[in-house]
């Protein structure tokens, strides 16, 4: 088993409950692609889908830019109110939107960050092309970490993962493997992949979410101790805009 050295997120544990994760420990993530892919300081960074916006706060801490925090499931004042607990609320903007027709100005920014959110809205061609990287500058990056699979699925194995998605196939379709998303993002003159790998954490970032107490964690652990685990990985991706 491969461990990730990273440990600034350990003084987060706090945040390592069923209040604040939404899946597996997003914080364990993001720590490790920064450490992999560190942010430049005082940038403008775009947290795509940054859910109860534990990750816009550690990129605040820890990374040293500033943020907008931007959530489709989770209301814009839910994460204001966290902003403001969390002492955070004059360098963290929560913006509500749908990742697929955002707000903002193109070549706003230095950087997009999403982390376990991009699967859900950017399988399909000409999404990371014309409703993503149109907000990032020039040489501006996308820091992607997201669920994905080993290798594409055979039908016993696709069974599996249906069960587990209690049926919904749209939900199924959204997980792939490492090789199917670097030919997603094949051949452009527009933007260049600068590095994905499989990342380290993954045993570590499920074992919180098994141990959060949330429902759909304990539920998941069941289907782990089935095997399913498997066949899963977390995909890391860098992308930068080459104009
Ligand atoms: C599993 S949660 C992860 C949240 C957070 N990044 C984390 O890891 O704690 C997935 C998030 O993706 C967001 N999401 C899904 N589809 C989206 C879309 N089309 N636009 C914006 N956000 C989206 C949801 O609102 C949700 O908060």
């Amino acid at each position: 088993m491969k461990t990730n050295t990273n440990t600034r997120c350990e003084n987060y544990r706090e945040f390592f409950t069923k209040e604040y994760l939404m899946g597996p420990n997003s914080l364990r993530l993001l720590d490790e692609m920064l450490e992999k892919y560190p942010l430049k300081e005082g940038g403008r960074v775009m947290d795509l889908g940054c859910g109860m916006g534990i990750t816009s706060l550690f990129l605040v801490k820890e990374a040293e830019v500033n943020v907008f925090a931007t959530d489709l499931w989770i209301p814009a004042e839910q994460n204001a109110e966290n902003f403001r607990k969390w002492g955070v609320e004059d360098r963290i903007i929560p913006i509500h939107a749908d990742a697929r027709n955002l707000p903002y100005a193109h070549g706003y920014f230095d950087a997009i960050v999403s982390i376990d959110a991009f699967h859900y809205f950017a399988a399909k061609k000409g999404v990371l092309e014309e409703r993503v990287l149109p907000f990032l500058k020039k040489d501006g990056v996308l820091v992607v970490a997201m669920p994905g699979l080993k290798e594409e699925l055979n039908a016993e194995q696709e069974e599996a993962l249906l069960e587990w998605f209690e049926g919904n196939r749209d939900e199924l379709d959204t997980f792939h493997s490492r090789k199917w998303w670097m030919n997603l993002f094949d051949n452009s003159d527009d933007y260049e992949v600068v590095m994905d790998f499989d990342l380290d954490c993954f045993d570590e970032a499920w074992n919180d979410w098994f141990e959060s107490g949330h429902e759909y964690g304990i539920k998941d652990k069941g289907y782990f101790d089935r095997g399913l685990g498997e066949y899963l990985s977390f995909i890391g991706i860098v992308i930068r805009k080459t104009h």
